[in-house]
């Protein structure tokens, strides 16, 4: 059956196992996966280098699209196989290793890491490993689930490591869409108009004397982790739909509104379900990942068309929109981050973005990464590329955590990700604010009165009133400011009386 996905004889006594394709990576090299959001990940070689490491100790610098599935990024960090890694993880054994000091996480904007490596700020690229459902006559390279980074690494590679991935299904190919910025300062501007805009090839095109081994899988990717909606992330999707419904009568949106970015996980997965049950109709999405809210609402007929650059379903949702890809095809296109989460044509689209906050201050500023203001979560992912370019750029988070010990709405945030400035919008279950056109001090008394969890309120209204006290453009009382994270740390509440 892999001769029909390897689609020129020229190919075929490349195939070797993945034990063979591994020995290809050495110590010290600098290799480039497929991989975005649990979709699309080469499964094999890494498996098989985590395996070899047990005998033969090797350290890399790992690049992906985005954080892997298949528990790869644990395999590979419990092997101790990675020195860096780069540019997103969402692994809690990864994630160990990171904030222990052990594996050194370079946390990018989604769209640069590939802009840096064409212009040689990062080492260059030795071997790209990419899962591919087939590769054509010419050397074209057809991705799965995801594209990511996997376009540009290939070409930029100096060798390319094929994973043929036999359960992914070729219904995928024809998804994508591979298109190339050329280089800078002569770019020319980047011809994606629309969501539907298809500006490029359905194939990664590398020079197919650089495919050094090719090697046969079956593994499927693996689910995606987020959970139902619930009565919280109803309430949050409730405010953010009456909101747009208000821009809609003041006349500043139509019901059809501007296209939609949602970030990744279950808040947001559950606030785009949430449009299920809105008057709003014929959406489209320029996304970076699609998750089954993507599909719920192709279903609902209230989305026409889907732009993004991965697929992440959870096992039920697979399956059937696997089986019924004929249908969702042509309302579809994959493409490489760099163009899913370029600034130009975000800002050129007008996207309506939603991303998830860990934590926000009383004046907007996000923290979407680093809980207690020093350990790594995930990455900021794509949620800056879109914060900052988008028409309108909106974060959510219940207002609270861990069982109410913690307030997701603090005097100051323990690490910034998006500044104020980048942020209009902010909402959870308890309400919505909206800082457009507002100063700080506006905004603090919005976000308290409308954000903040009714056991946390007066607290940060008391700081706000007695930060005022001193002045200020952005009054705080700086001793004071993460005293809140101090005594979570210290004593496991943020509460007062505790
Ligand atoms: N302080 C400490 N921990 C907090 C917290 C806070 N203020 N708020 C939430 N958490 C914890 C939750 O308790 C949960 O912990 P658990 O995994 O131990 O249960 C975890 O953070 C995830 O929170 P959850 O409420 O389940 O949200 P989520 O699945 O929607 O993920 C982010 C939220 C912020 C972690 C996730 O959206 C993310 O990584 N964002 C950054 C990247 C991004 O936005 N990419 C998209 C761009 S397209």
């Amino acid at each position: 059956m892999h001769r029909q996905r390897i689609r020129h004889p020229r190919f075929w006594d490349r195939v070797v196992s993945a034990e063979e394709a591994a020995s290809l990576i050495k110590d010290g090299m600098v290799i480039g996966m497929s991989g975005f959001t649990r979709a699309g990940e080469a499964k094999a070689v890494p498996m098989a280098l985590a395996e070899r490491a047990k005998t033969d100790p090797l350290k890399i610098t790992l690049m992906t699209g985005a954080s892997l599935g298949n528990d790869l990024d644990k395999t590979l960090a419990d092997a101790h196989v990675l020195a860096r890694r780069i540019p997103f993880q969402a692994d809690p054994g990864l994630r160990k290793a990171i904030n222990n000091g052990e594996v050194m996480f370079v946390d990018q904007h989604l769209s640069e890491t590939v802009e840096q490596l064409r212009t040689q700020q990062i080492p260059a690229i030795d071997i790209a490993v990419i899962e591919a459902v087939a590769i054509t006559e010419e050397g074209g390279i057809i991705p799965t689930t995801s594209v990511g980074n996997s376009a540009s690494f290939a070409i930029l590679a100096k060798k390319v490591i094929v994973e043929i991935n036999l359960s992914q299904s070729d219904t995928l190919e024809g998804l994508h869409d591979i298109y190339i910025p050329s280089r800078r300062p002569t770019r020319q501007p980047i011809p994606v108009v629309s969501p539907e805009s298809r500006v490029g090839f359905p194939f990664i095109p590398i020079d197919p004397d650089k495919i050094a081994a090719i090697v046969v899988t079956q593994k499927l990717d693996s689910s995606s982790t987020i959970l139902p909606p619930d009565d919280d992330t109803r309430a949050i999707a409730g405010h953010l739909a009456d909101f747009l419904g208000n821009e809609v009568r003041k006349g500043r949106l139509t019901n059809e509104l501007q296209p939609l970015q949602a970030g990744i996980g279950t808040i947001a997965n559950a606030v785009m379900h949430g449009f299920i049950d809105t008057p709003f109709h014929n959406l489209k999405m320029y996304s970076e990942v699609l998750q089954d809210s993507t599909f719920d609402l192709f279903d609902a007929e209230k989305l026409d068309f889907a732009s993004g650059s991965s697929i992440t379903l959870s096992q039920p949702k697979y399956q059937q929109v696997i089986a019924d890809m004929g249908q969702y095809k042509h309302k579809l296109i994959l493409r490489p981050q760099e163009i899913s989460n370029h600034p130009e044509v975000i800002r050129r689209l007008g996207l309506i973005c939603i991303n998830t906050a860990l934590e926000f201050d009383i004046y907007g500023n996000i923290n979407s990464t680093h809980v207690g203001g020093t350990h790594m979560m995930n990455g900021i992912g794509g949620s800056g590329d879109f914060a900052r370019n988008g028409h309108m750029s909106v974060f959510v988070t219940k207002s609270i955590a861990k069982g109410g010990n913690i307030s997701s709405i603090v005097p100051m945030v323990s690490h910034v990700d998006h500044t104020e400035h980048d942020v209009d919008i902010v909402i959870t279950e308890t309400g919505l604010a909206d800082l457009r056109g507002l100063a700080p001090r506006e905004r603090a008394q919005t976000i308290i009165a409308n954000c903040a969890h009714p056991s946390y309120r007066d607290d940060l209204a008391d700081y706000y009133r007695r930060a005022c006290g001193r002045g200020g453009h952005t009054p705080h009382l700086i001793e004071e400011a993460f005293s809140w994270h101090a005594a979570f740390r210290t004593h496991g509440s943020m509460k007062s009386d505790t």
